[in-house]
């Protein structure tokens, strides 16, 4: 018995197959293209995102005997919002993506005309371009043609869940879950469901949206004509954040974990409750079971970490690869002054300005290349902490995602947190989240106590090294931070 799960992630989509052992046994990856039509814009084209799915399914399936697959779980990229034709699937225009920031101004406006309290009252969120919501009025106000067929009902809105389960299904569902919804900013966080009053605030018709269900269970059942011949149920579905939640086994409340995937997203169960924060955070559903249980979290979310590894890569070139990281940044002791803010997107939790731009400060005669790469590194090591400080004090910190497995960054971010960080065997903890859930739906596994006896730790990396000067670096970056801010604006 096994169950797939695809992770259709910011830069592509992974599929993997796992076992009732919780094991990873089979894995296709398929990246796509990005697309910068504008500064501070960043869209996806729908139809690549549903050809790189494919392509990883396929290629994880021809290492395993696919009759032994009991169901699929998806996890996504939350918060891009898409638009698609219900009778064709087609797609009239590119997805608008979380990290897009062109709704600066809708945002700038809706808070002046005093929406923002009501909003964060409601969603649990802020009013940030991040956010699906400002994503689909500025389609309604800049593509009033686009948007009369969304009107019309012809045109579906959805985020890329319920958009994948659209193309698998040829059009028969039009679903997502509570994680997803409770990023749009029209989910209601306290009712968990669609709210009446955002979705008149911003414009969107709420038969456009998909209907919600329960995070794992009888959700929908794949068309084997349109997906890879097969006809399998579709039993779970969660925001990625969430889903790596569930995958780094943080079923109790007080339990945390920190995924270094584009950006870095820190989510800690809040269970029942609806725990609010005034010092940044979102407050956001996990999960909600089939019998209607809803759980929350609290969540820390940071733009840009791992996508500050790949604009070294892709845009300044200087390193080959994420994972040659670790051996260049080794070469040097320390950054040598050199502090890097990896704002490229505006900044996160717990700042918040959208208009922050990245910032390099402390470059001399002798700055090398080791030094930026370090610098990069120490960033990332930075921004967690800034968001781990704004939670409870905690003695430990699970930590998953790509990025963790440079033991220089788990090492930097031990120092700077103070606290162990721990590192699972297997860090691809987003797809096994959706795994676990599409087990729990299908009977692979029963309970949520027999998946936390399949965590293992790989290593745990306690803080070393002098605290004083760990201190010092972090107050220099709180300084570089401040002068990262509103240079947009300029
Ligand atoms: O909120 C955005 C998040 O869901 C994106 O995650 O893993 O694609 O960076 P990732």
């Amino acid at each position: 018995m096994s169950v797939l799960a695809i992770d259709a992630g910011t830069t592509g989509v992974t599929a993997v197959v796992v076992s009732a052992t919780g094991d990873i046994v089979a894995k296709g990856y398929q990246e796509f293209a990005q697309h910068f039509p504008k500064p501070g814009w960043v869209e996806h084209a729908p139809e690549e995102i549903w050809q790189a799915t494919l392509e990883a399914t396929r290629d994880a399936l021809k290492q395993v005997d696919a009759s032994e697959l009991r169901g699929i779980g998806i996890t996504n990229q939350r918060e891009t919002v898409l638009l698609w034709d219900r009778e064709t699937l087609g797609s009239p225009r590119r997805a608008i993506v979380w990290q897009d920031r062109r709704t600066a101004d809708i945002c700038l406006r809706m808070r002046e005309d005093g929406h923002e309290e009501r909003i964060t009252e409601l969603t649990g969120l802020r009013l940030d371009p991040y956010f699906s919501g400002t994503k689909l009025r500025w389609l309604a106000e800049q593509e009033p043609r686009t948007w009369a067929l969304v009107e019309e009902g012809r045109y579906a809105v959805g985020t890329v869940d319920s958009y994948l389960i659209a193309r698998m299904t040829r059009g028969l569902h039009h679903v997502t879950d509570v994680s997803n919804a409770s990023r749009t900013l029209l989910f209601d966080l306290t009712t968990g469901d669609w709210s009446e009053e955002l979705c008149g605030l911003f414009g969107v018709p709420q038969d456009a949206l998909p209907d919600l269900v329960p995070s794992w269970g009888d959700i929908a059942v794949t068309d084997p004509r349109s997906f890879l011949d097969l006809e399998l149920p579709i039993a779970g579905i969660a925001g990625d954040q969430q889903s790596a939640l569930f995958g780094q086994t943080c079923f109790d409340p007080g339990d945390a974990k920190c995924t270094y995937g584009t950006g870095s997203f820190i989510l800690t169960n809040t269970g029942r409750e609806l725990v609010r924060s005034d010092a940044g955070l979102l407050s956001t559903a996990a999960w909600r079971s089939p019998d209607g249980e809803l759980t929350y979290a609290l969540e820390g979310a940071i733009f840009v970490t791992g996508a500050a590894v790949q604009w070294l890569r892709d845009g300044l070139q200087i390193v080959g690869s994420a994972a040659e990281t670790q051996a260049v940044a080794s070469t040097v002791d320390s950054s040598d002054g050199v502090v890097f803010v990896p704002a490229l997107t505006g900044l996160g939790a717990p700042h918040w300005d959208p208009h922050a731009r990245g910032t390099i400060l402390g470059l001399t005669r002798g700055t090398t290349r080791a030094h930026l790469v370090r610098a990069t590194l120490e960033a990332i090591a930075f921004e967690v902490r800034d968001v781990i400080e704004t939670m409870p004090a905690r003695d430990t910190l699970k930590v998953d995602g790509g990025a963790c497995a440079n033991d220089l960054l788990c090492q930097l971010q031990a120092d700077q947190l103070g606290v162990t960080v721990e590192r699972p065997r297997l860090t691809e903890t987003t797809a096994l989240g959706a795994a676990f859930l599409a087990g729990l739906g299908t009977g692979v596994w029963d309970s949520t106590d027999q998946l936390r006896d399949t965590w293992q730790l790989d290593r745990a990396f306690t803080p070393a090294g002098d605290r004083a000067a760990a201190d010092a670096a972090h107050r220099r970056w709180t300084e570089a931070v401040e002068r990262s801010k509103g240079w947009a604006q300029l």
